[in-house]
């Protein structure tokens, strides 16, 4: 009798394994064949009770959680099959209100860029492009940066080869800096200065155009990745080259953005820096909006954060695109996009920001 009993345990073990249905129907004849009053797992305990007393005691336990299993599988099935129908209801309803599109955000560095950009165009700058791929002499050489000197050494450049296998040496790489689109611009302000038909003075030529660009784009360097840094990442550019440009002038644009762009009561401290292409140059910090300049864990404490370098164009810089130093003066900038980023939106790792992960971006949605 046990040995039967337990034949037709295994048979309907290895059926519970099985149970299929397409419809909810098909889950009522599950339960029907199974469960009720006259189903195989009710007829096992018929043939339970005829069991003898200590045979009771070796197959109730097997018996119950058979009848468990059953249950709780067709409780599961019937669980499913709702949902199903629901969900096929719904999609069939033809009254319903329609589910809203989800619009895509715009990546944290687009809005900040394209801010920026706004913000100088208000007084006059326009957008300039350059290559990414470029030749030493742009990202370098015309930038003041002589052959041996040590300036070279603050960018790890990658270098680009010219023929398959063929290293270094090779003059043509991967910009490290938009700073060379300046020096695209600026030969390209010289020869039009020298095509120009009329004396170029500013306040009576009228085709004399001050040089006054922002140039926006991905720079390379040769870095491990980490949260801090990146093998590529963006900056913006800026370039002002016209007759009596000062110093003053460069203070009062870059006091004019960083009130634009972190606030009226943004204060903002030049401090003497060093940068091939200007001559004298400053790196910019600006008041710390964390704690308004009193000192906090996220300014180290100074009150202050760093967001660009700039200066006046070195004469050098000038002469070696074409522009007589003696009668132009200017001035540039450059700031990480990222940086500006990092300071708006708090973004801690810089991975984030070319990792594409949508719950990343779909914060930025409402901005
Ligand atoms: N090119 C510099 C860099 O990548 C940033 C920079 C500093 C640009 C000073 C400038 C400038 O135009 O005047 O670190």
């Amino acid at each position: 009798m046990s040995e039967l009993l337990k034949d037709k345990i295994e048979r309907l073990r290895a059926e519970a394994q099985n149970l299929h249905a397409n419809t909810a129907e098909e889950v009522e004849a599950l339960r029907q064949k199974y469960l009720s009053k006259k189903g195989d797992v009710s007829l096992l305990f018929e043939d339970f009770k005829a069991l003898a007393k200590e045979q009771k005691a070796q197959w109730g336990a097997s018996v119950n959680q058979l009848k468990q299993q059953f249950e709780s599988q067709i409780k599961q099935m019937r669980e499913d099959m709702e949902a199903k129908v629901q969900t096929i209801a719904y999609k069939e309803d033809l009254t319903r209100t329609p589910d809203s599109i989800g619009l895509g955000a715009r990546h944290p560095l687009s809005l900040v860029r394209e801010q920026i950009i706004n913000i100088f165009s208000r007084i006059g700058f326009t957008v300039a492009d350059g290559p990414e791929v470029e030749d030493d002499k742009h990202v370098f050489g015309m930038l003041n940066f002589a052959p041996e000197h040590p300036a070279r050494d603050m960018q790890d450049t990658f270098f680009v080869e010219k023929e398959e296998g063929v290293q270094k040496p090779t003059d043509i790489l991967l910009r490290t800096h938009t700073s060379s689109v300046q020096t695209h611009a600026m030969i390209q302000w010289a020869k039009q200065l020298q095509s120009a038909t009329c004396n170029l003075q500013p306040a009576t030529c009228e085709t004399f155009q001050p040089l006054r660009i922002l140039c926006p784009g991905r720079v390379f360097r040769n870095e491990a990745i980490s949260a801090r840094a990146h093998c590529f990442f963006h900056q913006v550019e800026g370039l002002y080259v016209d007759k009596n440009v000062s110093f003053a002038d460069l203070r009062q644009a870059l006091l004019y953005f960083a009130k634009e762009m972190f606030g009226p009561d943004t204060q903002i401290r030049l401090r003497p820096s060093y940068f091939p292409f200007t001559e004298p140059s400053a790196e910019m910090d600006i008041s710390c909006d964390l704690c308004g300049g009193k000192g906090c864990a996220f300014c180290k404490g100074t009150g202050w954060v760093e967001i660009l370098g700039c200066g006046m164009v070195d004469p050098n810089v000038l002469e070696s695109c074409g522009i007589d130093s003696k009668v132009y003066s200017g001035y540039a900038f450059g700031m990480g996009v990222e940086r500006i980023a990092n300071l708006k939106y708090r973004v801690k790792d810089l991975r984030l920001f070319s990792e594409n992960d949508v719950r990343f971006l779909e914060q930025f949605e409402s901005c």
